[in-house]
Order: structure tokens, then C-alpha cells, then sequence
């Protein structure tokens, strides 16, 4: 039976630290002293029952949706953990994208969910065919489970896709999980993401601004579904996170109100890390990856050679860390994030070229050339 924990978030939380970390996938940390906090701003203690209402009020209105449909959460982690909980029972059956972010299929197993999967293949661009959700589906599926932007390629679901996904699991009276995440990246670079927070009730869609936004310390996530599932939820939480620390509640408010500031940084880091990518990416012939557009991380494909050996050379001999493919379940890629400081991603780049160079040299039997990284 597969232990009750993630594999991989005991690596993230152990083995992804590097000088030049291109793991850690969200935008590197918004500093407090320039989000404009005032003590007077910050409490305690506070009346946080089923939601802090300001918060409410404030998430609901970035979501575009009535307070009742929101429930805060920590982290996108915990509204997906209860999204899984409160929409299906120990037996049912949830499909869920492959690859993926392992934790949410971790979070299925461990509710003893039935966890099947439905592909997204790499030789589309790991585009979501709503076909093959249709062919999955069985009249016991309760949930649908994907992310938007994907995690880990950042392919983009555009919402006609969304809405044939959202149809077929209504003809056999299942909800659709969209993990939408990566989706705030578009909404810091201005571009219309397409919440599927709007498409219909069969949706249930969870967020944070722990990626886009540097904020990932405040735990702000949330989780928008119809008003019933959204109690369940409420009722659920009361065994898992009870009531929320105060002051990151009250941090979250004003994060919210100086969003605009916030994202504008976040922009300018993404866009400039773009360029960078995917001129490395175009420069490279050992690896297949499509151009990153508007998403925060890459999933490139190692042509020849083993991903791990690769992510092992990069740790122990460059000072680099990337995440290998096979967390997600696609062991012939590893990822690269977008997020850190442009300098953390020049250095990385540079050295993972050279360790790229270094494998193919040692598989030809001839030396690397000397590249300063
Ligand atoms: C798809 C996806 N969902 C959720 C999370 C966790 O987000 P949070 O930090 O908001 O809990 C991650 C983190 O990498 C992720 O990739």
C-alpha cells in the first residue's frame, strides 16, 4: 500500500534547497516591508469562524463570485485536501490528469479514494484532450482532477475544453477539481486567465497567492464551489485546520488590497525569466520543450541520458537544483521554475548547460568543453 505522505514534498522540503535553485516553483519572496502594513493593520486575535469576513469579502471579489461560495484555506494544499474530502467518499472513484502535481493524487490515495488516471501526453504539448476524460469516465467517478495551468508543463486548458470536460462529468454526475494555482500568473502578467471558477456548478476551483505573488508565507489559499459543497468544506476544515492564524489572515487583506503592486513585480521578474528560458531552451538541442508562454514553470524533456543522473550532477557538482520528471510521473523530464531572481536563473541556466555538455561528452567518450558555470 502506498505510505500515508509525499515522496515529493519531503524532497522540496529537504534536498531542493541549492545557490541556484530552479526547483522551488513560486516567485521568489515579496518582502514584508514593502507590502505597506501598518501595525494597526495586524491583531492577534480575531473573529474567525468559517472565514475571517473581510478576507472573505476580498477573496470572493477577486474570484468575482458571492462570499458563500469561497472558503479561505491554507494554502491551494489544504482547499484541494478538502475539495477531495468533502466531494467524494472512501470508494469513489476520482480521475485524475497524469502527470500531475503528485500530491494531489498522495491527498486521493490517502482519503481511499479509487485514484485513476487520464493521460495528458507530452507529444501534444501535454494539452488536455477532453476526449480522453470522456473515455475514463465511469458512472462511480465523482471528481475530475486537473490543474490549469498545468502542472507540471504549464499548458494552458482554454475554456472550451473546460466546458466538454465539465459536461461529460455532469452526464455521470461527477464535479471537475481545476487546481488553478499557475493560472495567477497569467493574471499577474494582465492576461485574461479564464477562471473556471465561472463555467458552471460542476466546478470547484482552488487557488492561493502562494506562486505568483512571492506571498507563499501568508498560506492565503482559497477554494470557490457552489454554497453546499462549499459548507461541506467549511464542516470538514473543523477537523483539519480548525481556525486559521489571525495575523496571516489580517496580512492577506492587505496583500489583497496592494495586489496590483504586488503582481507588477512578480510581472517584471516572469518576463524578464521568460526570455531567459526560452532563449536557453531554443539554444539547446539535447533537450524538447515547448516555449514557456505566460506559465511559471518548464518541463523539457532529456533527450538522451537519465534525468536523475542529471539532477544529481547538477546538485552535488554545480550548486543547481531542478525537480526530476518522475515526481510527476514522467521520468524523462525534469522542471525548471521561473520564479527566482533573474541572477539565480542566469547562474542556473549556466550551469546546467555545462552539465548537460558534461553528460554528453562522458556518453561520447570525449571531454566537456570548458565552460565557465
Ligand atoms: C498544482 C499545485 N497545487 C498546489 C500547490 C501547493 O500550493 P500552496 O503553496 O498554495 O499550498 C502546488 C505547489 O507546488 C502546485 O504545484
Amino acid at each position: 500500500m502506498t505510505p500515508p505522505f509525499s515522496e515529493y514534498m519531503e524532497w522540496a522540503k529537504t534536498r531542493s534547497a541549492a545557490r541556484f535553485n530552479l526547483a522551488s516553483s513560486g516567485v521568489v519572496a515579496f518582502p514584508l516591508a514593502e507590502l505597506g502594513a501598518r501595525i494597526e493593520d495586524l491583531e492577534i486575535c480575531g473573529p474567525s469562524t468559517y472565514g475571517y469576513a473581510p478576507l472573505q469579502e476580498r477573496l470572493a471579489r477577486k474570484a468575482g463570485v458571492d462570499p458563500d461560495r469561497v472558503v479561505h484555506a491554507t494554502g491551494t494544499s489544504m482547499a484541494n485536501l478538502l475539495v477531495l474530502a468533502a466531494a467524494a467518499e472512501p470508494g469513489d472513484v476520482v480521475l485524475i490528469e497524469e502527470p500531475t502535481y503528485s500530491l494531489l493524487v498522495d491527498a486521493a490515495r490517502w482519503l481511499r479514494l479509487d485514484v485513476r488516471r487520464f493521460p495528458r501526453r507530452a507529444e501534444e504539448g501535454f494539452r488536455l484532450d477532453p476526449r480522453e476524460v470522456e473515455r475514463a469516465l465511469t458512472p462511480g467517478t465523482r471528481l475530475v482532477v486537473l490543474t490549469n495551468l498545468h502542472n507540471p508543463s504549464s499548458a494552458f486548458v482554454p475554456p472550451e475544453d473546460l466546458r466538454a470536460v465539465g459536461e461529460a462529468a455532469r452526464s455521470v454526475d461527477a464535479r471537475v477539481l481545476v487546481d488553478e494555482v499557475y493560472l495567477e500568473a497569467l493574471a499577474v502578467r494582465g492576461r485574461p486567465s479564464g477562471s473556471a471558477a465561472h463555467l458552471g456548478p460542476e466546478f470547484v476551483v482552488t487557488s492561493s497567492l502562494t506562486k505568483a505573488y512571492g506571498l507563499s508565507g501568508l498560506r492565503c489559499g482559497w477554494a470557490v464551489a457552489d454554497p453546499d459543497l462549499a459548507s461541506r468544506m467549511w464542516r470538514l476544515d473543523d477537523l483539519f485546520g480548525v481556525i486559521p492564524a489571525h495575523p496571516a489572515e489580517r496580512l492577506s487583506v492587505v496583500a489583497l488590497d496592494h495586489l496590483d503592486r504586488v503582481a507588477g513585480r512578480a510581472r517584471r521578474i516572469l518576463e524578464t525569466n521568460t526570455d531567459g528560458v526560452n532563449a536557453f531552451l531554443a539554444a539547446r538541442p539535447d533537450l524538447a520543450c515547448a516555449p514557456v508562454d505566460g506559465g511559471m514553470i518548464a518541463f523539457p524533456r532529456l533527450l538522451r541520458g537519465d534525468v536523475d543522473a542529471l539532477c544529481r550532477r547538477l546538485r552535488e557538482g554545480h550548486e543547481t537544483t531542478v525537480v526530476p520528471g518522475r515526481f510527476f510521473g514522467a521520468p524523462g523530464h525534469f522542471r525548471l521554475a521561473l520564479g527566482c531572481a533573474p541572477e539565480t536563473l542566469e547562474g542556473g541556466l549556466a550551469r546546467l548547460a555545462t552539465a548537460l555538455d558534461e553528460m554528453r561528452s562522458a556518453a561520447s567518450g570525449t571531454s566537456a568543453p570548458a565552460t565557465d558555470a
